[in-house]
């Protein structure tokens, strides 16, 4: 289905034609004044300049044309000094619209002939580590644009992208052999196969891990045991690469529990782990085909550009002793990808803090032809998580926040808040809570633009009024009360409700409700094509306001003219549904009853 505003332009666009003029011209936006029209038209002041005209006269002729049309789809077409065109879209006409979006499946959201592949690398744990408040933004972006691509029509596949190479390895492995020297895995004579199960368990290593690190900050030679054993274990020394295999089968199962608590899944589990075995080719073609070269030692390939306002420093592919980098893996997982899924594009949700490391590496991909020259590499960046005092959320001692408290923490405020209502039988309470203090999470995170800090409010978060997730899902299960006591009085079933058709508006609430429902497709494809969740946030904000206050001026179930009653349902089912497909892309939905 053509969009609203595509449909209003065009209309304008064929008066702006039919009067002479270029039919670009009658591109539309929404008001910025909505208290005097519902959509504008600047067109006639662009086309002043082009035909050395009064603006006001060409808006003159326009709106003439536009109000003689029987046919039109304006209630009113005004030109006003110095040549804006106010216009209102008559009711029969955008009820009539709204129809066909409650017919189509996606609401009228136009889906590309050609659907495009796009990976999303987003979550990136470093395995071993705990899961912090930091990982929580990536989880939940990644996790909403993964599912708003999809209801777009492109096929999206998610990758976690676990750190598991790196320095970490080298030091969890220290200290479980300075702690266990006995364990078969140090053993340089053993051939055996070693053991199913792992020496540690998951809190293990959420002990060893700190204390490890800790240990290498405070002792060179624990820190250059820990770099050497890294550097052993990414040459497969076979004890050190089963253990490895242990913390990984230990941590992952963990991870997954953590990312399962928080609706947020991965059709890929690799790492940089991944990619280790292609990293020698791929080094020796940068280097054979002249892109790499050598600078103090180190693998370089340069990626600055005469236009860049700061210097962009070489990309390091290797280390004067030849070890591999973050880039290095980074640039490998692209030729990987390339190799197996062929994406048009890929998009990585990082903390804004990485972007230099992200423009070395996506230029020296380009550079060293790792992907099509059209391929997108994209850096979707992040701001952190704050506190209310304006610093990095910590706990209350000021350690560091680790996602699981987090989540337990919002669910218990939320559990306590659910428990006030008779209306929910205990045993529901706690899924009940749990589902609405996800939306609060989630929400809360996504309504804020992706690349700016916020401030993690958990008692704003929680509350069921003003700009928050709880406050979406109140107004939906607000909408599913009513129409289940309108199946219940009717004894209608649901399919039947999907054949009551929305009619004229009959007041500014009820209008404005249908203007909003009407945008939906638009805000939906454009939040995706900026990978901007928040744009999606502040529509459905938007709606339920709109809806609200149509509802606190409807007296809908008392209504006895039983027309006018259907189209409000109808009205009802549309705004559930477009509620549901925007939460739903979001990563969360509604319970049935709060
Ligand atoms: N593990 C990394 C970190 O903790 C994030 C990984 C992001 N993805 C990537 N392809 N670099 O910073």
């Amino acid at each position: 289905m053509q969009k609203l505003l595509d449909l209003i332009s065009e209309k304008v666009g064929e008066a702006f034609a039919a009067e002479g003029y270029d039919g670009e011209l009658g591109r539309s936006s929404v008001s910025s004044r909505p208290d005097l029209c519902e959509f504008q038209c600047n067109g006639a002041m662009a086309g002043a300049k082009q035909y050395h005209k009064a603006p006001f006269m060409i808006a003159d002729a326009v709106a003439a044309r536009l109000g003689a049309d029987e046919e039109s789809i304006f209630e009113s077409a005004e030109s006003v000094k110095p040549g804006f065109l106010n216009l209102k879209l008559k009711k029969s006409f955008l009820a009539s619209y709204l129809v066909k979006v409650s017919r189509d499946e996606k609401f009228g959201l136009q889906i590309p002939e050609k659907e495009k592949t796009i990976i999303i690398d987003y979550g990136g744990p470093n395995v071993a580590k705990p899961l912090h408040v930091g990982h929580l933004r990536s989880a939940v972006i990644g996790e909403a644009l993964k599912r708003m691509g999809r209801y777009c029509g492109d096929k999206v596949i998610g990758d976690i992208h676990l750190g598991d190479w790196g320095l970490q390895m080298g030091l969890v492995i220290t200290e479980l052999r300075h702690r266990y020297p006995e364990l078969v895995y140090f053993d340089d004579n053993y051939v055996g196969e070693y053991p199913a199960e792992a020496p540690f368990t998951v809190s293990d290593l959420e002990e060893i891990y700190p204390t490890a690190s800790k240990k290498s900050k405070e002792d060179e030679d624990y820190y250059k045991e820990a770099m050497e054993n890294t550097h052993l274990l990414q040459e497969k020394k076979r004890g050190f690469y089963a253990l490895w295999q242990k913390i990984i089968d230990v941590s992952v199962a963990d991870l997954k529990k953590n990312y399962k608590n928080l609706d947020v899944d991965f059709e890929l589990w690799n790492g940089e782990a991944s990619v280790n075995d292609i990293i020698p080719g791929m080094v020796d073609k940068m280097k054979a085909e002249g892109h790499a070269h050598e600078s103090n030692g180190a693998l370089v390939v340069d990626v600055a550009e005469d236009s860049d306002p700061k210097e962009i420093p070489p990309c390091i592919i290797l280390k004067s002793d030849g070890a591999a980098l973050y880039t290095t893996t980074d640039l490998a997982t692209i030729l990987d990808r390339e190799d197996k899924f062929d994406p048009d594009e890929i998009l990585y949700v990082t903390d804004k803090r990485q972007e230099l490391h992200f423009v070395q590496v996506f230029r020296a991909a380009h550079i060293c032809g790792l992907v099509r020259p059209e391929t997108e590499l994209r850096h979707v960046g992040f701001g952190t998580v704050n506190g209310k005092d304006g610093k990095p959320f910590k706990t209350r001692d000021g350690g560091i926040m680790r996602l699981e408290t987090l989540i337990s923490d919002i669910n218990d405020e939320m559990l306590a808040k659910i428990k006030t209502n008779p209306d929910i039988p205990s045993d529901e309470a706690e899924t009940t809570a749990r589902q609405v203090a996800m939306a609060a999470l989630k929400y809360g995170d996504l309504s804020n633009q992706a690349s700016k800090d916020y401030i993690f409010d958990m008692e704003k978060f929680c509350s069921f009024e003003g700009d928050t997730g709880p406050y979406i899902l109140y107004t939906m299960v607000r909408i599913k009360s009513i129409l289940g006591k309108y199946m219940e009085q009717t004894g209608k079933d649901k399919a039947a409700l999907k054949e009551l058709e929305v009619r004229g508006a009959q007041s500014a609430a009820e209008k404005n409700l249908q203007m909003s429902l009407a945008r939906f497709s638009e805000i939906m494809r454009n939040a995706w094509d900026e990978c901007a969740p928040h744009k999606l946030c502040a529509y459905i904000y938007e709606l339920s306001n709109c809806f609200n206050s149509f509802y606190h001026e409807t007296r809908i179930m008392p209504e006895e003219n039983e027309e006018k009653r259907n189209g409000w349902i109808a009205l009802l089912v549309l705004t559930l549904g477009i509620l549901e497909a925007s939460t739903g892309a979001l990563g969360f939905s509604a319970p049935d009853k709060m």
